[in-house]
């Protein structure tokens, strides 16, 4: 198995994705641990775009718990509808928010943090996670990356 992920820094957004996801699939394939393949996943993405902070909260009790990342220390708990990763949990779907400052109850862990993606993630069915990204610069993330992060949600074995 391939433990390195090697995407040209040089090239647009859309073309690394089209080469992160291949090789993310090698360095997941034949592992089920759940921890492992979250935190080489959030590994490999913050290798290829050095998002300001990458990572995963997964639900527990009724509540979002967070997992495997890479970036600052961040909150630990979410409450269902609350912040931006609790708001995609009611809605089941992907949110894109350009300005977190624009975002009513957006939780704040780092006061870096400018705009953010959230993408759930679904076991059986079922709502189990999300993959929540956060940049320093506004308006990072678009339909491009929502569409690239939902496929690769959808192949993470967790
Ligand atoms: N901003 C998120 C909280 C998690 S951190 O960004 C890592 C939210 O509003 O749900």
């Amino acid at each position: 198995m391939a433990e390195n992920i090697s995407i040209p820094q040089q090239l647009p957004k859309e073309e690394k994705y089209k080469a992160l996801l291949p090789q993310l699939k090698a360095l997941l394939h034949g592992e089920t641990d759940e921890v492992a393949n979250l935190a080489n996943t959030a590994a490999a993405l913050w290798e290829t775009f050095h998002f300001f902070w990458v990572g995963f909260y997964l639900i527990k009790n009724d509540e979002l718990v967070l997992g495997p990342f890479q970036g600052p220390a961040a909150c630990t708990r979410i409450a269902f509808g609350r912040g931006v990763c609790g708001a995609a949990w009611k809605e089941r779907k992907t949110l894109i928010v350009p300005d977190v400052a624009q975002f009513p109850g957006h939780i704040s862990c780092n006061s870096r943090s400018q705009s953010e993606i959230v993408v759930p993630l679904f076991k059986n069915g079922e709502l189990h996670g999300v993959l929540d990204i956060d940049s320093d610069r506004p308006g990072a993330f678009d339909e491009i990356d929502a569409r690239y992060l939902e496929k690769m949600a959808e192949f993470i074995i967790i």
